[in-house]
Formats: structure tokens, sequence, C-alpha cells
């Protein structure tokens, strides 16, 4: 589709910038803050870059307002953060800290003081280590009720202030590298388990949206997904099946329980067969389909390309005296291995050859962004806020104040051209925030991988001055955020 000039974005357009509690507060154990479970993986030797935590982080708890100030001077419409829920009740259902909520109601104060509206984030990714301990995290249903507590606190200290609010982020990366790849916390290698704390988290999920709704009638509330669009990787027909599996596997698996309150059938009959599927009672399914989110909040990196897997089914003579054959490795697994692996006979992961890619090998891909935006708001007819989006690179620190950043500002100008290009074509999309506003903690990438506006003079050994040191695309996006084009 071709346009001879693009919609203009709309006046209310929220231009913002994006972080969240343990990337960038520091103050692990200041007034009161009890640890998530962030602080407590962090610690195990080998999980994270150089041993890298974030116990001082860029120690925006202490350096908030010179932040508020920098998003003030940037000209900033919005500023999404999350809260930390072990700072508002340290062990996690327990009694609820009076300074941890003075900490984000001075925040959100100072914000909307320079017309920034906050966006605040519930859960991104930094459960109560108590909570963990207590009942295993998300694994179990009685979390529920602990989250329940959490919103409710929280909805009722700051939901005459802030109209937007994002229950979970990236709810499909936590609990793949949390239950199945052991690369976050609780540190499982377990997909039964991973299924079954995710169902319990879109419980959880639809028990605040359902309280949202009833505490802040005028806020409106979504989750965060992080999206992916699915590409075959040729016109064969089994490879455009094995892309269509991947979209169901990887996307439709959240987004449809939370637009539409059912799983998607295809991948549920699979999971049943293999055993690994989460149990869901009529009563979950009334609770889920009761949850209706006022917008989608999407993060936007990349997508994935995807080719039929071939597994041969190896003929009678192939197999030895016990049954067993070389050919097909996975189909000769006993189930519960295979159940290990379910995508397997759905899709495999290629790559795309036409795409370039970050120094850390994330594909970059602004197109895919006009196809994620077009997908999604086609299928679920919701508004979008695009919650986060940005490039991790290696920043370099000339004379001791200059960064220059243009490949930062080429990726960003490349993306809000292709969301610009998705808006003409009528998605309705309520926000932009750039991953992210300072540089940050990455969780598995320390200091090395930066993404802010804002260099913070600190690395993965140091904490050096932790100046604030405003990088060249800062001054881009102000002019940008000016103009609104
Ligand atoms: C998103 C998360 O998945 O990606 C952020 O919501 C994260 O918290 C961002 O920082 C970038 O990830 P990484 O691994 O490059 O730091």
């Amino acid at each position: 589709m071709y346009y001879k000039s693009l919609k203009r974005f709309p006046k209310k357009f929220l231009w913002g910038a994006a972080s969240a509690a343990y990337q960038i507060e520091g103050a692990w154990n200041t007034d009161g803050k009890g640890p998530s479970i962030w602080d407590t993986f962090s610690k195990i030797p080998g999980k994270t870059y150089h041993g890298t935590n974030g116990d001082v982080a860029i120690d925006h708890y202490h350096h908030y307002r010179e932040d508020v100030q920098l998003m003030s001077e940037m000209g900033l419409k919005a500023y999404r953060f999350s809260i930390a829920w072990s700072r508002i009740i340290p062990d996690g259902d327990g009694k609820v800290n009076a300074k941890g909520l003075k900490f984000y109601d001075d925040l959100i104060n100072d914000l909307l003081d320079h017309n920034i509206q906050p966006v605040i984030t519930l859960y991104h990714w930094d459960i109560p280590q108590a909570l963990q301990d207590k009942f295993g995290g998300w694994a179990s249903r009685k979390v529920i009720a602990a989250f329940k507590k959490y919103c409710q606190t929280v909805f009722a200290q700051y939901g005459d202030r802030v109209k937007y609010w994002v229950t979970f982020n990236e709810q499909n990366v936590f609990t793949a590298m949390g239950y199945r790849w052991a690369s976050h916390p609780p540190n499982v290698t377990d997909v039964k388990r991973m299924y079954a704390a995710n169902h319990i988290i879109n419980l959880a999920n639809a028990v605040a949206i359902n309280l949202f709704h009833e505490m802040v009638p005028e806020g409106k509330i979504g989750p965060s997904f992080g999206y992916g669009p699915t590409y075959p990787i040729t016109a064969d027909p089994n490879d455009v099946l094995a892309a269509d599996n991947a979209d169901d596997f990887n996307n439709n698996w959240w987004l449809d329980v939370y637009c539409r309150g059912t799983y998607p059938v295809l991948v549920m009959n699979h999971l049943k067969n293999l055993g690994i599927a989460p149990e869901v009672t009529e009563d979950d399914s009334r609770l889920l389909k009761s949850a209706k989110p006022d917008f989608l909040g999407i993060n936007y990196y990349h997508g994935g390309t995807f080719q039929q897997n071939k597994i041969e089914h190896p003929s009678k003579e192939e197999h030895d005296e016990k049954g067993f054959s070389s050919k097909d490795p996975y189909l000769m697994q006993p189930k519960d291995a295979q159940a290990q692996q379910p995508e397997t006979p759905m899709f495999k992961n290629v790559q795309n050859p036409y795409l370039p890619k970050t120094e850390w090998g994330w594909e970059i891909d602004p197109v895919g962004f006009r196809v994620a935006l077009r997908r999604v708001y086609e299928k679920y007819q919701l508004p979008i806020m695009v919650t986060e989006n940005g490039l991790g690179a290696k920043d370099q620190l000339e004379d001791g104040k200059v960064v220059n950043d243009q490949y930062r500002i080429d990726y960003l100008q490349a993306h809000i051209t292709e969301m610009q290009r998705a808006l003409t074509d009528g998605v309705e999309l309520l926000g932009y925030c750039a991953w992210s506003f300072t540089d940050l903690l990455s969780w598995l990438n320390g200091y090395k991988k930066r993404y802010g506006f804002v260099y913070i003079n600190r690395n993965d050994d140091s904490e050096l001055d932790l100046a604030r040191i405003p990088k060249k695309s800062f001054y881009w996006y102000q002019d940008f955020i000016r103009r609104n084009s």
C-alpha cells in the first residue's frame, strides 16, 4: 500500500519512553523494600553477565527528580515504569510499606507536575521472593489473592492520578525464560510447569483487569505483550502452515486469552496430546472471558521466520529390535521427552535472509513493525499502545560527554515511519514508548547493552559517578516530539 502522504499523529499521541523497576531503581533493600526473585536469582553465580545485579542499578530511587527533569526537557508526554511489588508489600501479601507507597507517589506527582502522563506496569518480572518461598510463586493459585491485594493497594493509591496501566509485561518471555530455560527466576526447566504457571498468570491478569474496572472506571488497562510477526521462509504451503503454527504457538496462545478469554484450539489439542496442557476449569473460563482489556500494549523488537520441520517417519525395517530408530530422534523419544520440545512437529525457526541484525543478533525489521500492528489490530480491534521498541547497542562515551548514537536514531526513525504507515492504514494507536529512557541494567547483558536516550556513566564492575548524559538520540527525539512528526 502506497500513500501520497501519511496521516499525522494525533495531537494527544503519547510520545514516551519506558523502564522497569528492577532495571533502574537500585535501593533493593532500602526503606523497607523486600527482596524480589530477581534480587535472589542475580546472586546465583553464573546466572547474569559478569554477575551484574540490580542492587544499585542506575539508582533511580535516589535520582528520580533528576531523571524526571530530563524527561521534561526532552518533552516526553508519557513515561512508562513499573512498580516493584516488594517495595509496596515487602513479603508479598502482608503489611503495606508506607515508604514504598510514598516513593511512587512522589514520582507520579513529579511527572504530573511536568505534564508527563505516568503509565504504570504492575508486574515487570519481580514477584516478591517471600511469595516464591511460601507458595512457589506463580506455580500456585494462592498467589492470585496476593496479587489482587497488591493491585487493590496501588489502584486505591494512584488510580486518581494515573490513567494508563499495564498488567503484565511480556508474559510470554518471563514464563519461557523462567520455567523452560532457567535463564530467569525461578530457574526451572519444565515445560509442563511453564504452561501451568502461565495459566495462573492469565487468571491473575483477568482478576486485576476486573478489579481495576471496578475501582478506576475512568482508567484504561491492558497487558503488554512481546509480539513478533511470523513469516514463512518460502511459499511452500507447508512452510506457510509452519508460520501459522508458530503464530498460534508464539502469539495467539496469549493474545487470544487476553482478548477473547479462550486458548487457541490447535495448540491446546497439541499440548493435551503431549500431556502438558494447563488445567482450565469452567470457572477459569468464565473469569478469562469476563475480563476485557481496554487496550493492548505491544512490545516490538523483531519477528521470526519459519519452515516446516520435516520429521521423517521411519519405516518398520528401520527400527531396531527395541523399536527405536535413529531416523527421527524426536518421534522416537518417550512422550515426556517430546513434551519438552512441543514446537518440534509444528515449525522450525530459521534465519531470514533479508534482515540485518543488531550486535546481539536480533533482526532489524521496521516493516515487521507495521505488519505486527496491523495483524494485532485487525484481529482484536483494540487500541494499541506501543509499550517498548528500541535498539540495544554498545554505546561509546566520547570525551566524557558525547554519545553519537546515530544508529539508534536511524533505527527509531525507521520504526516510527512504519508505525505512521500503520496509523495511515487505520490502526488505532494511543502512544509509543521507546525502550528505554535512560540506560539501564539489561537482565542478562549487564550495562554493555544499552538502550537509553540518556547515557548513564557506570559499567558492569563499577557505579562510577552515575552521571546522566543525554545522547545524540535524546536531542533527535526531543525535536521529533516538538514537531510531532
Ligand atoms: C524486553 C523487556 O523483553 O526487552 C525489557 O521487557 C528488556 O525489560 C528489553 O530490557 C530488552 O532486553 P535485553 O535482553 O536486550 O536487555
